[in-house]
């Protein structure tokens, strides 16, 4: 039951069949607007599950860049996977299995079996050269440049006793606070969120600009060595070793000598893990002594030398008792399960997310249904089955809310949309209060105002839209119900010096949806003023790099409303930044007037985005495909195969990194 898989195999089949359509029969039969909104989702849908690659997939027709901008390298040593086992008595065979093969004494090594994505570095005099990813097991990702940008992976070895050449492979991981701050984010910004950290793991690792990866936090563990000359005979010791050059080498990894012991050290770990600042799903048995892996070998797919353990994901069964509507900022109306309480993984459930009414109808919810719960690798818990012979006929099949549960306006629902909203934008309470919430964050206009305060102005009718911020005082503020007079001054300064704030952060606090920072900063460069932006035309729009259709409709939608207008024109009457700073257009010029380039590839000296902000300031304009008006493709490392050849099949000259710095001086 793969909701995601289906999804994309349903949006595969349909957008190859339009594809027919279109070039084959020349009779399309949707529009283009809608054929890139369908393209845009799968290749989202894509990206953040890594593991649904398909090389035919329509969204690799486009010249997008997903997987292909790595050089593919193939393994010196293949990257095999582990036999499962998921009971005492599967692993006791194993136990008894290696016994029978060695005839001799044997100790095993209990490691923790790490959620992420798996890699594989090599060193070469103590320097790190290549990172691949797993791939198919033969050829995987270079993925170098990505990885550097991970602190607790050496760059350099310490000591000296390490092999000249050798290969050592572990886990990239996403930690639970990263992943639990950039799905927050993602929320904020109503993006797709990543299912687990693993998927983000490999998601952030398959990004096209290291910058992005180095904000991402990712860590690791490395569990296993391979080379010729390794130091010594065990697989414990080599890792020791390992931990003295510097990797990172997880401290519950254990020799273990017994049967007894090795269930211990499972039984102890199953409990403990919860408390692990990184996701875990079992425990991996290795025998410690290479030469008796050696004798073991291999079957056709799998070491006979390790094998893994996976833990039960924890389950309970409970009651549907209601399902309730949240209603975001934007108007996304997102149904929840409201459960009977029910314990799991040592906290009590009591909701459980439902995504949207797709998933309501796929799983055939009825009210008072016996739901299976689980929480893997997710955060929230999720209602992965229902019990129908537990099913009375009385119960009420789920009907996804027709009202907006908070003002009762219709709900309306775009086509080609899994998702409900809320049109009231005006009125409805957590649309208006979560628009003034948005808008004082840190990264927003930086008002000292959180929900519980924005909550109190909007009952107390003083905040009815962001502008009314600015009509506070602070003699009004102190008379709310808990406030005193310093925190009221304290918030009316903030306030005060919101005016401050520049063009690019207001264009962000605005809300305005799908337009997150950096399609703010990008915006307020083409479009310096808000009247520009607010003249803009879709077709102007998406003349912008990284801005597609989905983006522009939004931004002349929201322009459209009147009531949004009304909120510019009273900001702006209370002094709001709604211009580009002087200090950035003066930086502007016209040296690349007219030129389009492509980039493609990883940089040295500058980030991919720095060199298309530098290309946008200069008056050039970034383009994400090759075709016969690019000027120039700006080339770095690992420039995809196709792009190379597509530009010299069309005579574009390729330049470097030091030809634009040369073109910009
Ligand atoms: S050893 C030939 N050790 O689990 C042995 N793998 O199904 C190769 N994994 O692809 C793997 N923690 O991504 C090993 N301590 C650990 C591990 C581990 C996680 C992953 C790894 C591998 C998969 C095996």
């Amino acid at each position: 039951m793969d909701l995601i898989k289906q999804r994309i195999e349903a949006l595969r089949e349909e957008l190859n069949k339009h594809n027919y359509d279109y070039y084959v029969l020349s009779t399309p039969t949707i529009s283009d607007f809608e054929f890139d909104k369908k393209l845009k989702e799968l290749s989202d849908l894509e990206i953040q599950n890594p593991e649904y690659f398909d090389p035919n997939s329509p969204t690799q027709r486009v010249g997008s860049d997903i997987n292909k901008s790595f050089k593919q390298v193939t393994h010196k040593y293949p990257m095999l996977s582990l036999g499962n086992t998921y009971t005492q008595e599967e692993l006791t065979d194993f136990y008894n299995r290696v016994k029978k093969g060695l005839n001799d004494d044997f100790e095993i090594v209990c490691e923790l079996k790490y959620d992420g994505t798996s890699i594989s570095l090599t060193y070469v005099n103590g320097r790190l050269t290549q990172a691949v990813t797993r791939g198919d097991g033969v050829q995987g990702d270079d993925v170098t440049a990505n990885v550097r940008t991970i602190r607790s992976i050496p760059l350099t070895l310490s000591g000296s006793d390490y092999p000249s050449e050798f290969e050592i492979r572990g886990e990239i991981l996403m930690p639970w606070s990263v992943f639990d701050r950039l799905n927050k984010e993602r929320e904020e910004q109503e993006e797709a969120l990543f299912a687990n950290p693993r998927n983000a793991a490999s998601g952030t690792l398959k990004q096209q600009d290291p910058k992005i990866v180095a904000s991402r936090k990712l860590d690791s563990y490395l569990y296993y060595m391979l080379g010729e000359n390794l130091p010594t005979d065990g697989h414990y010791e080599n890792l020791m070793k390992a931990k003295e050059w510097g990797f990172k080498i997880s401290d519950a990894t254990r020799k273990c000598r017994t049967l007894d012991e090795i269930l211990d050290y499972i039984n102890y770990w199953n409990i403990e893990r919860k408390n692990l600042p990184v996701a875990t799903d079992g425990i991996v048995l290795k025998v410690n002594s290479l030469t008796q892996q050696r004798n073991l070998g291999y079957t056709s797919k799998f070491p006979r030398w390790a094998i893994s353990f996976k833990f039960q994901a924890e389950q309970a069964v409970t009651t549907l008792e209601s399902v309730s509507y949240q209603v975001g900022r934007t108007g996304a109306v997102t149904p929840v399960a409201n459960l009977k309480p029910v314990k799991l993984s040592g906290t009590t459930v009591k909701r459980a997310s439902l995504y949207n009414e797709e998933y309501i109808n796929f799983l055939d919810l009825h009210i008072n249904d016996q739901v299976y719960v689980e929480k893997g690798g997710e955060i929230i818990p999720k209602i992965t089955s229902v019990d129908t012979s537990k099913r009375n006929i009385f119960d009420q099949k789920v009907e996804f809310a027709k009202n907006c549960p908070e003002c009762n306006t219709p709900l309306i629902k775009d086509e080609g949309e899994a998702i409900y909203y809320c049109p009231n934008n005006i009125s409805c309470p957590p649309q208006v209060k979560g628009r003034v919430e948005h808008f004082c964050t840190r990264k927003a206009m930086n008002i000292a105002c959180g929900s519980e305060t924005v909550d109190l102005l909007y009952k107390a009718d003083l905040v009815k839209d962001v502008a009314d911020l600015y009509t506070l005082d602070w003699q009004t503020v102190s008379r709310l119900e808990r406030w005193a007079e310093k925190s009221a001054k304290n918030l009316i300064e903030s306030i005060h010096n919101s005016v401050s704030v520049p063009y690019e952060r207001v264009l962000y606090a605005l809300g305005i949806r799908y337009v997150g920072e950096t399609v703010a900063k990008k915006l307020a460069r083409t479009f310096t003023s808000i009247n520009k932006l607010i003249a803009a035309s879709t077709d102007d729009l998406i003349q912008v790099d990284e801005i597609g259709d989905r983006i522009a409709q939004s931004i002349v939608k929201h322009f459209s409303i009147e009531s949004n207008i009304e909120v510019v024109n009273k900001l702006r009457e209370f002094g709001i930044q709604f211009e580009l700073s002087e200090a950035i257009t003066s930086q502007q010029t016209d040296k690349l007037k007219g030129l389009i380039i492509v980039i493609s590839g990883t940089f040295e000296k500058h980030s991919r985005d720095e060199y298309k902000a530098m290309i946008d300031q200069n008056g050039g304009k970034n383009s994400g495909s090759i075709s016969a008006k690019t000027s120039y493709v700006l080339a770095g490392d690992n420039m995809g195969p196709a792009k190379l050849e597509k530009a010299k099949s069309l005579g574009i000259t390729i330049i470097g990194e030091d030809d634009l710095l040369e073109m910009l001086k």
